[in-house]
């Protein structure tokens, strides 16, 4: 009995191991799986690739590269048995997974989409779309229940459609749709106890460690993502979340891999290193990848500038073409500024010691303030300063704009000469400045105006008509000033515009000619072969209408012309009826001259004074050049030393056309503008001063 009751006991016992057994086999239906990637060199045939993605030949597992618009898909080629089946209930078994990716983005601040980590029904994703979509889905099928696919995606962008991903930088648990129903923003928990969290980018360019475990039993999420360079994993997850959700999404066979997308304007390429899966066990658990053990990660180029390298040449190339172009630009200023002061000098401009800087110009006259301007008219503004304080030192600077450098060369080169020019009867030329197109010639300031003003203005305002004396002596004056120009100095000088307002007087009454040979600037040969003349109607030799040719006798010409005004007190015509040298000349026809003499003097000259100075006035004015008297004569006449020459034959005409001779020597360019304008024209550069050309 006791055998039987041990023999029944044993086979209970071993038909319910067996049974135990077979439970046990039919409990649980899954295949283990398990795999390790330290790189995919050698492992290219178990990696499913879809689109853009690819194995490179350095073991890393690229995605996709950073072109627009791209998708890209790698799943391990083998399915994967997820489903646990114990009596009539089921549950996804657990699994667990780890890799280190590394994201390229375009720059630094712009990258995408994102890339995920999926448990497909398929080894690829057919139909799916870039950006948003991650290559994962597309717009149709996003959320419905049939997808059957679940996936951890690690987004770079910010905001898909319902702008239900908060961070640009975040991790979604998304099942069967990209909107996520888990999320968080990219950060890891320090190991120590706290619950101190680090952030960091997930496109940083530096390999990123995650890990992800599920616990069937507990149905229970972690996921953990770090930098790969810590040198322990966080002790916390990231995500520890309930997930029964799973249950719904897994099959009998799914696939385990990634998924990434790039966008038209974000993009970045998405890098796999190392990869290692592990489903199947109790409490399964990936292999740990060690950095040492991978790859070497893709070469970060968007760190620094987020370009790749043919931009970044290109990017060098232009930063250098800009800052040679800034080199110059800044040194055309610095030129134009220091021309503007005058500081740079062209050749003819060096070494001519009466050249003034502009900026002691600009300062000495206010920045040519318009209340220093004392005259207009000539060629020129004048401006009145001062190089320093005290009156005595005061300036008269005139500003010219000639038409032509090639004039002011010339004008200036007679400077250099005319600066050291010395009379009592010059207006003393202190220097000259060229600044842009403007010439700039400094003078002593005369106090007292012009003789134009002591002749006409003064008596008009005031009553206070020029007495013979001081007239007389200006006279003289002038005649001592032009001689100096013409014959006492080293080279001729030739005035070309004598007329009282070129007569400045002094303190002492004393006349001092201005502005000598600047008649010049405008006197050229034109490209026509026009000769230029310049000078002032009623002052202009007859013969300048014909040869234009400026001389002594022209200068001679119109002192005459000045004489007989200063004596009569009248202008040398009016508008047109009127001239001067006829009328002066028929009253001494008539043999009584000096009626011609400034009526505003009553008694007061000396009649024979007055007779000798239009004597000689009308001498001065003979229609021939060769017959007008020098300067020197001009001296002695007036001071008595020399007998004035009876002119017999009426100053040059012939007695059959003497009033057309007449009115062409008088008269000179004013009646000609209007009556010969064939060969003429005038253009008027100033109230009182004409430009001529004739051919
Ligand atoms: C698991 O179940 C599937 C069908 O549900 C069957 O095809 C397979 O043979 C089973 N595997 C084992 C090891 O029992
Ligand atoms: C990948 O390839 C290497 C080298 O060929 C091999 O040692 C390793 O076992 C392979 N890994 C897998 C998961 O097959
Ligand atoms: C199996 O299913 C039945 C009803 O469908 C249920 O009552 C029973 O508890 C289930 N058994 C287990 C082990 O879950
Ligand atoms: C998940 O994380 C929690 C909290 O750290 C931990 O208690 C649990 O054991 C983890 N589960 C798995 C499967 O790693
Ligand atoms: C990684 O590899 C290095 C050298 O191969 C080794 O010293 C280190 O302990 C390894 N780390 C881990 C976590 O296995």
């Amino acid at each position: 009995m006791g055998t039987d009751r041990c023999m029944v006991l044993l086979l209970l016992f071993i038909f319910f191991l067996v049974l135990t057994v077979c439970v046990r086999a039919q409990r649980t239906n899954t295949t283990t799986t398990e795999f390790t990637f330290r790189g995919f060199t050698g492992n290219q045939s178990l990696i499913q690739l879809s689109e853009a993605a690819m194995i490179k030949p350095d073991g890393l597992l690229r995605l996709n590269d950073r072109k627009p618009k791209v998708t890209g898909t790698a799943f391990y080629n083998k399915p994967v048995r997820l489903l646990e089946t114990s009596g009539n209930s089921t549950t996804v078994a657990s699994f667990s997974t780890s890799f280190v990716f590394v994201i390229i983005p375009t720059s630094t601040s712009n990258g995408g989409f994102g890339f995920t980590f999926t448990l497909s029904p398929t080894p690829d994703r057919p139909a799916a779309d870039a950006a948003q979509f991650l290559g994962l889905l597309n717009r149709d099928n996003d959320g419905k229940l049939t997808n059957h696919v679940f996936a951890v995606e690690f987004d770079t962008v910010q905001g898909f459609e319902d702008v239900s991903d908060r961070s640009g930088n975040h991790i979604g648990l998304n099942f069967n749709s990209l909107k996520s129903n888990y999320q968080e923003p990219v950060v890891y928990y320090d190991s120590d106890e706290s619950d101190r969290k680090e952030d960091f980018l997930l496109q940083s360019g530096d390999p990123i460690h995650a890990l992800l475990d599920y616990d069937g039993p507990t149905q229970t999420l972690n996921f953990t993502v770090y930098p790969a360079r810590l040198k322990s994993k966080p002790l916390r997850p990231l995500i520890s979340q309930r997930v029964p959700n799973l249950l719904q999404i897994v099959q009998e066979e799914m696939y385990v891999g990634f998924t990434a997308a790039t966008g038209r304007d974000e993009s970045s390429a998405h890098y796999v290193m190392g990869w290692s899966f592990s489903s199947g066990v109790d409490r399964p658990l990936a292999q740990p990848l060690n950095l040492s053990d991978l790859p070497t990660p893709p070469p970060n180029i968007a760190k620094n500038t987020g370009y790749d390298p043919q931009v970044l040449a290109l990017i060098v190339a232009l930063s250098g073409v800009t800052l040679i172009l800034l080199g110059l630009l800044f040194f055309f200023l610095m030129y134009k500024k220091r021309l503007q002061r005058g500081e740079i000098l062209e050749d003819w401009e060096i070494n001519h010691p009466h050249r003034l800087r502009y900026k002691d110009l600009y300062a000495a006259t206010d920045g040519f303030n318009a209340n220093r301007i004392i005259g207009t008219g000539g060629f020129g503004t004048v401006y009145r300063g001062s190089f320093s304080s005290s009156s005595v030192d005061q300036i008269a600077v005139k500003k010219i704009t000639p038409n032509s450098m090639q004039g002011v060369r010339e004008f200036v080169a007679e400077i250099e000469s005319l600066g050291r020019l010395r009379h009592k009867n010059l207006v003393n030329l202190q220097g000259w400045c060229k600044h842009k197109n403007d010439l700039l010639l400094i003078y002593d300031y005369i106090p007292n105006g012009s003789l134009d003003s002591l002749l006409y203005t003064r008596p008009r305002q005031s009553g206070a008509v020029l007495s013979w004396n001081p007239r007389f002596q200006i006279a003289k004056g002038v005649a001592s000033g032009l001689l100096y120009l013409h014959e006492e100095w080293e080279k001729i000088v030739i005035h070309r515009d004598v007329k009282p307002s070129n007569v400045l007087i002094d303190d002492n009454m004393n006349p001092r000619l201005g502005d000598f040979g600047l008649a010049r600037l405008y006197e050229r040969e034109t490209l026509s072969r026009t000769t230029v003349i310049v000078g002032t109607i009623g002052y202009m030799a007859p013969e300048l209408t014909r040869n234009g040719k400026s001389s002594t006798a022209s200068d001679v010409f119109a002192f005459g012309v000045l004489l007989l005004e200063i004596v009569s007190g009248r202008r040398p015509t009016d508008s047109g009826t009127f001239f001067l040298a006829d009328w002066v000349m028929e009253l001494r026809e008539t043999g009584d001259i000096l009626p011609a003499v400034d009526p505003r003097l009553g008694s007061g000259y000396d009649s024979s004074e007055a007779k000798l100075a239009l004597s000689v006035g009308l001498l001065c004015c003979h229609q021939r050049p060769a017959s007008r008297p020098s300067m020197r004569m001009v001296i002695r006449y007036l001071n008595g030393e020399e007998d004035i020459p009876e002119i017999e034959d009426h100053w040059g005409y012939s007695e059959h056309s003497s009033r057309r001779s007449k009115f062409e020597g008088y008269v000179s360019s004013d009646k000609a503008s209007s009556s010969s304008v064939a060969s003429f024209s005038v253009t008027r550069v100033s109230s009182s001063s004409v430009i001529m050309s004739g051919r």
